[in-house]
């Protein structure tokens, strides 16, 4: 639809960045920290691993500086748990409290609002060692982790997500270290720990609400709109087929507290349906969530299943579909161009991922995630022109007005990443921050944080509320 006249983002707009703890902080094994499952992971060789990344943990006070230069309103970071509880449940680090209590009142002076994600991948080792999201204990440990963070910190935080990319660390569980290798069925086991981390997350909602009444908390999964690789009717039920795994799955059962039906189907005729003890169904459908937070990076493209092992493909990441048979299989969008990294770039797709989830929820959203990963070049006099970068910004920030116009309640905008940081799996060299951190991938050089082109311009855009995006 074309719109005369375009909405202006509302006034409050909450314009920010986002990061993880794993993969800013550093300082892995510091003042009382214990092990996550990340800081146990492998790397691919040529890939840095998670110990002292940009070194945040030593470095907030400056970072949350430059946000603040940028205008920041808000900043999206997560809580570590293993700085909270070492072991995920038992003594409090006050260490690890006093970290965030500190960095929280230091963007609290900048009056920067603190979106807070209180698990990012990063589930304390201790419980993995005891069955992980397998165990029931864990929905006990997380529900008993987020009751010290409302006790915490509720007093100044707003905005509270309850679990980063859920659909993510299922689908892709190998790479974020759920799976147990020794499991027949690794799916049903996976789909086992996601209705724990469901109930997890009802549990967590529940209590937010009872304990911080004036503050807002939500899911926040990877969401994108999925095309049919063609009109063929069969391309249409698979790619509809892959948005109900992919997508509605998560946010069906966050927001109406029921299982997506086609999901549904899918467990039973793939033998992956979860147990579903009494009283759960109760648990979930008791908590709602007051917005929906969604990371974007693309849109995916489905075709028809061939209903034979064809249909996987060996490779793919968050963004890349793999397939399954007799479900659908990934097909390529000719109409989209890609990143260095194989990620196809779909401006558009953002609007219509927004409407879809605007329809089909009726809740405000806040995006957490959105952006380029790249080589960045340091050039001399210290310049990182990285114009590609605010190009695929600016692209989207242009649809998110038109989603907006739509009639889509766009609360808030935070890409990836405020600052320079290590990806989940592609190390260093991959980098989405406003702000360069100048080390390599093994060489930690002097971490000293560079303004790049896009830093400038973001300022821009937030000091005039997205009205000016050149
Ligand atoms: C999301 C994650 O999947 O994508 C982030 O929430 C991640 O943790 C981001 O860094 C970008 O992905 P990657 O693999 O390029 O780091």
């Amino acid at each position: 639809m074309y719109h005369k006249k375009l909405k202006p983002f509302p006034k409050e707009f909450l314009w920010g960045a986002s990061t993880s703890a794993y993969q800013v902080e550093g300082a892995w094994d510091e003042d009382g920290k214990g092990l996550s499952v990340m800081d146990m992971g492998k790397h691919p060789e040529g890939v840095t691993d998670f110990k002292v990344t940009s070194d945040h943990y030593h470095r907030y006070k400056e970072d949350i500086a430059l946000l603040a230069e940028m205008g920041f309103k808000v900043y999206r970071f997560s809580i570590a748990w293993t700085r909270i509880f070492p072991e995920g449940t038992g003594e409090i680090n006050q260490k690890g409290v006093d970290f965030y209590n500190n960095l929280i009142n230091e963007l609290i002076k900048y009056n920067i609002e603190p979106v807070v994600t209180m698990y990012h991948f990063d589930l304390p080792y201790a419980l993995h060692l005891k069955g992980g999201w397998r165990n029931r204990e864990t929905i006990d440990a997380f529900e008993n982790y987020a009751k010290a963070l409302f006790e915490l910190f509720g007093d100044r935080i707003k905005y509270w997500l309850t679990i980063s990319e859920q659909n993510m660390m299922v689908l892709h569980g190998s790479a974020i270290g759920l799976v147990n290798s020794n499991s027949q069925n690794p799916e049903k086991e996976l789909y086992q720990q996601n209705h724990h981390m469901l109930l997890a997350q009802a549990k967590a909602m529940k209590l937010c609400h009872a304990m911080c009444p004036d503050a807002k908390i939500g899911p926040a999964p990877n969401i994108s709109a999925i095309y049919p690789a063609s009109s063929k009717p069969e391309d249409i039920i698979a790619a509809s087929n892959w948005s109900s795994i992919r997508n509605w799955l998560y946010l069906d059962m966050a927001v109406f507290g029921r299982y997506n039906s086609v999901a549904w189907s899918y467990f039973e005729e793939k033998g992956y349906a979860p147990t579903v003890e009494d009283g759960d169904m109760e648990i979930l459908a008791s908590a709602k969530p007051d917005f929906i937070a969604f990371n974007y990076y693309s849109t995916a493209t489905v075709a028809a299943s061939n209903n034979d092992d064809s249909d996987r493909s060996a490779t793919g990441d968050q963004q890349i579909v793999v397939g399954e048979a007799g479900v659908y299989r990934g097909a390529s969008n000719p109409n989209l161009e890609k990143t260095e990294f194989g990620w196809e770039i779909d401006p558009i797709g953002f609007r219509n991922t927004l409407r879809e989830l605007n329809e089909r929820y009726n809740l405000p959203l806040l995006v957490t995630e959105n952006g380029l990963g790249a080589f960045d070049k340091l050039e001399e006099g210290d310049v990182i022109n990285d114009d590609y970068r605010i190009d695929f910004l600016r692209k989207h920030i242009e649809q998110a007005q038109l989603a907006i116009t739509d009639g889509v309640k766009l609360m808030g905008y935070c890409p990836w990443s405020a600052i320079d940081l290590v990806s989940t799996h592609q190390g260093f060299a991959k980098r989405y921050g406003f702000v360069y951190v100048d080390r390599d991938e093994f060489d930690l050089k002097d971490l000293r944080r560079i303004r790049k082109k896009s830093f400038y311009w973001y300022k821009n855009v937030i000091s005039t509320n997205g009205e000016d995006l050149k």
